[in-house]
């Protein structure tokens, strides 16, 4: 794992308007608290929703939580991302199979599901709110926040053991 203040990762879902921009959303605020400065984006694996801003239900969740993600915009997910970034998190399996198709197989990226670095949630997708009623926005928000705060918990923890190089270059 590299310097958790040089640290990139990428959420990734369906369409990247309704989950993946909430993981980003999440994990952005959850580094800022913790005052790491890390890379974060989101990708779709289709082309559905290129160059589009988030779904306006997960504008209103993030709105919620007092963050702004009306400047984020839908792209899709390139082999090229498997050299850029440290770790590729999916949202479900479906997500995962398409992820495993666009995988160069060269890049340095790590791929898991989110919630399978979540403690006690391992195996558990984070379920496509995109059909539903909006109120499947704030339990998708729950979700991914899990995600991401598990995310920084393995990142703070790599930085503070002693037996890791922690913040040396
Ligand atoms: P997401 O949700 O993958 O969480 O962004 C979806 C958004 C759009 C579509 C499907 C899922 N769509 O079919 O357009």
């Amino acid at each position: 794992m590299p310097n958790a203040n040089s640290f990139s990762v990428l959420f990734v879902c369906l369409g990247n308007i309704c989950r993946s921009p909430l993981a980003e959303a999440a994990f952005r605020e959850a580094a800022r608290e913790a005052g790491l400065e890390v890379e974060v984006d989101s990708a779709g694996t289709a082309d559905y929703h290129v160059g589009e801003p988030p779904d306006p239900r997960s504008i209103a969740e993030a709105q919620r939580r007092g963050i702004d993600i009306t400047g984020y915009r839908g792209r899709q997910l390139h082999a090229q991302d498997f050299h850029a970034f440290d770790q590729i998190l999916g949202m479900d399996r479906s997500n995962m199979a398409n992820i495993a198709q666009v995988d160069p197989g060269d890049g340095k990226a790590r791929v898991a599901m989110l919630l399978d670095i979540v403690p006690g949630q391992e195996g558990r997708e984070v379920g496509d709110p995109w059909y539903g009623e909006a109120d499947g926005f704030s339990a998708t928000w729950a979700e991914v926040d899990a995600g991401a705060r598990a995310l920084l918990a393995v990142l703070l923890d790599q930085t503070s053991s002693p037996c890791s190089n922690g913040g040396a270059q």
